[in-house]
């Protein structure tokens, strides 16, 4: 732990490190995320890419909310950034790339095959990278804090991951994947309180529009039962958790074909 905080640490004893826990789960994560898809080469190119990517997300909202270009001169400079990043990376020759994810090389050559450029392929993969790496970062970051605030949770929580950790591997991930029933129900219920996602949707015929706001079902008393205000992981307990997490009230993820895709990474890495 001291080891990966020391970049961020602002203090420290023989018992505690004082850290940005936003700071750090973001670039974590985000460092993570870009190596799992892109392999290392990404962060050679950039080494500052994971706060450039951090400072244009944060501010993101001008661009979905097309506010005019000269309120936006700071977001536009670090998507631009990370643009630039992305598109020296695609003029790296294939075979320097390594460590990528399948679909990375899979998903450039097809668009090379259609004739897309190789400046209109990394504004395709800057959206993908953007996409992995928004909401898992706040999701750790929400999932640690309410586990700090509410500490009762960290002594069963110690107890029940114990034997992950008690192997040759660094951590047996299956393990915490399989048999851990409240560290589960801790990452539910983070999302049930935590997430403010939005589906898009275009509207090309007439239609009858019904809104469904996503925040607003995970706070519905009839279905998640009392205290909605309250970061209670048991109610994703025993048979609970199947009951609430198919439900029509449990869209952390959106819905339909557009369903986010990088639902059962993002669990995965969230609680490993
Ligand atoms: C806790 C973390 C995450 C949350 C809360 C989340 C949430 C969402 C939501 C609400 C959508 C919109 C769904 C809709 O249109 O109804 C979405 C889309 C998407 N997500 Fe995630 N996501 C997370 C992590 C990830 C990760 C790790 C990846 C990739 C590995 C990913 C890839 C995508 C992609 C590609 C889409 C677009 C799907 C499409 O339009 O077909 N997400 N996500």
């Amino acid at each position: 732990m001291r080891k990966s905080c020391a970049p961020y640490t602002i203090s420290q004893d023989d018992a505690s490190i004082n850290l940005p826990l936003m700071q750090w789960c973001s670039e974590y994560f985000v460092r993570a995320g870009g190596l799992a898809y892109f392999g290392d080469m990404l962060s050679a190119i950039d080494p500052q890419l994971a706060p450039t990517f951090i400072a244009f997300d944060d501010l993101s909202w001008q661009a979905i909310y097309q506010y005019p270009r000269f309120l936006t001169k700071r977001m536009r400079s670090e998507r631009d950034q990370n643009q630039r990043a992305f598109k020296k990376y695609f003029e790296v020759p294939q075979s320097q790339r390594t460590g990528d994810a399948w679909f990375t090389k899979t998903m450039e050559n097809e668009l090379r095959a259609i004739g897309v450029g190789t400046e209109d392929i990394a504004k395709l993969l800057v959206t993908l990278h953007w996409a992995i790496n928004t909401n898992t970062r706040k999701t750790a970051f929400w999932m640690l804090t309410y586990i700090l605030r509410n500490p009762s949770y960290i002594e069963p929580l110690r107890k029940e991951t114990e034997k992950a950790f008690d192997g040759e591997n660094l951590v047996d991930l299956d393990y915490l994947h399989d048999n851990c029933p409240l560290l589960e129900a801790v990452w539910f219920e983070t999302l049930r309180l935590a997430s403010n996602a939005a589906s898009v949707r275009r509207v090309a015929e007439d239609t009858v529009i019904g809104v469904i706001p996503y925040r607003l079902l995970h706070f519905d008393e009839s279905v998640y039962g009392n205290n909605v205000l309250e970061f209670k992981p048991e109610r994703f307990m025993g048979p609970a958790n199947e009951k609430l997490t198919r439900g029509d009230s449990w869209r952390p993820f959106g819905g339909g074909k557009t369903m986010c895709s990088g639902r059962h990474v993002a669990k995965r890495a969230t609680r490993e």
